[in-house]
């Protein structure tokens, strides 16, 4: 994996759930993207994106649009790799 990618478990993710002046941060595809950048631009609104805060967003996104791209369109967003509970470094 590329080091300057982080870790992330599953409880790291979910405290990253944009609120309290957090960002938000979601897992798609086993990758970890800080979604709050793209808030802004999310076609279908900002309440539908952060649905998918601090969560795997998988299901959500593909009952939405499973065709969309967001590896490509998050690319500057990604910041981690999903891990297991226990896989944590930090
Ligand atoms: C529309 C990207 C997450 C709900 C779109 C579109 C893009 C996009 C590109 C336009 C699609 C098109 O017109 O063909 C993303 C990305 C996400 C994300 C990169 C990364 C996390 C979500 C989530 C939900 C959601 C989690 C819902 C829970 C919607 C809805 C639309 C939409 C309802 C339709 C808006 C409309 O056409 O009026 N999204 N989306 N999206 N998205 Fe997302």
């Amino acid at each position: 994996d590329a080091p300057y990618l982080l870790r992330v478990t599953p409880s790291q993710l979910k405290q990253m759930n944009g609120r309290k002046g957090r960002d938000a941060w979601t897992a798609l595809g086993g990758m970890v993207y800080n979604i709050s950048p793209y808030v802004p631009f999310h076609p279908g609104g900002k309440g539908e994106l952060l649905r998918c805060a601090g969560k795997d967003g998988n299901k959500l996104f593909n009952e939405i649009h499973s065709w969309v791209n967001y590896d490509n369109m998050l690319s500057a967003c990604r910041i981690g790799i999903l891990v297991e509970e226990h896989a944590s470094t930090t």
